[in-house]
């Protein structure tokens, strides 16, 4: 008897960042999108709390924290917590999503382990606990539970979802190394001491959205934390310039980053520009469609 659970990478469309709160997070106003990159958990009734991973080609396994602190393991020993028993089993993950690469990876693993062991023991847990239980693992923890298209705001943890016509074609470029989320955002802090305390609003973001039209949303793509990952990681915006010059309407920063997305008109359009950055030597080029489900059980028990 064993579950296996799908959770997907997001991206952000819109991310407002204000200025930082006394709690050290910062507010903010966010649309996510679920889109097709997935990592793939496996939960096996055990007598110990166990993790094994397995990495896709493209990803340095030596990148992936390992280890009781990993958040896989602290998403089981929350549940269990909440539920009153023991947290055990054996995990196995299969990553596809890069590593600290501003697509949520290590939320969508934390998310998985949530539904896992729900189903696994048996819980029945209510949405709405286990939306708060995710809030508390991590910030972009509850929308990798929702998945589709969502407005999130607060620290990113409070979800909405949002109508989305559309059927997006995504690029995505991972970079060789992560980049630290904390550290993205204390440069941000560093660049934008006079930042506004309210975020800029998704609100331009979402009327582009319900156009369903491609290059309505490229144009209103928006990312505060770009101007800081590029800062620290100049070689981005030439990627960016890159497969915008190869055929996408535009490249953005994905998130923290150091992933680089790129918003396409079709999925002819997408491979185009896939083959055109793959050519000029980007060793891992991925192509998506977003939106998509998140976390959700694909084998039951
Ligand atoms: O919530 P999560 O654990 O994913 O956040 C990781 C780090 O990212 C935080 O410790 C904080 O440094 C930064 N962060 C932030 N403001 C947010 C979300 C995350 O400053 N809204």
């Amino acid at each position: 008897m064993t579950v296996t659970v799908r959770a997907a990478a997001k991206i952000n469309l819109h991310l407002g960042v204000g200025r930082v709160r006394e709690d050290g997070f910062h507010p903010l106003d966010t649309v996510y999108q679920a889109i097709g990159i997935h990592d793939d958990l496996t939960l096996a009734p055990a007598d110990d709390l166990t993790l094994t991973t397995r990495v896709a080609d493209h990803i340095d396994p030596a990148g992936v924290p390992d280890g009781p602190d990993n958040i896989v393991l602290r998403a089981a020993r929350l549940l269990a917590a909440h539920a009153g028993r023991p947290a055990n089993g054996a995990f196995e993950v299969r990553k596809d999503i890069p590593v600290a690469g501003g697509m949520a990876g290590g939320s969508a693993d934390a998310a998985a382990a949530l539904v896992a062991c729900d189903r696994l023991w048996d819980l029945r847990t209510s949405d709405d606990d286990l939306l708060r239980l995710a809030a508390e693992l991590g910030s972009d923890i509850p929308f990798s539970l929702v998945g589709g298209t969502a407005r999130g705001v607060g620290r990113g943890e409070l979800v909405t979802p949002v109508d989305d016509p559309g059927a997006w074609w995504w690029v995505a470029v991972p970079a060789t190394e992560g980049l630290s989320t904390p550290a993205v955002y204390r440069h941000f802090d560093e660049l934008r001491p006079d930042a506004p305390e309210v975020p800029a609003s998704a609100e331009p973001l979402l009327a582009a959205l319900a156009t369903g039209e491609p290059l309505r949303l490229a144009r209103a793509l928006h990312n505060d934390l770009q101007e800081p990952a590029i800062d620290l990681r100049p070689e981005l915006g030439d990627l960016i310039a890159l497969g915008e010059a190869e055929g996408a309407l535009r490249g953005m920063v994905s998130g923290s980053g150091p992933t680089v997305v790129f918003l396409c008109d079709s999925a002819e359009g997408a491979r185009e520009t896939a083959a055109g950055l793959a050519g000029s030597g980007r060793d891992v080029v991925l192509t998506a469609t977003g939106p998509v489900a998140g976390a959700h059980v694909v084998v039951g028990a």
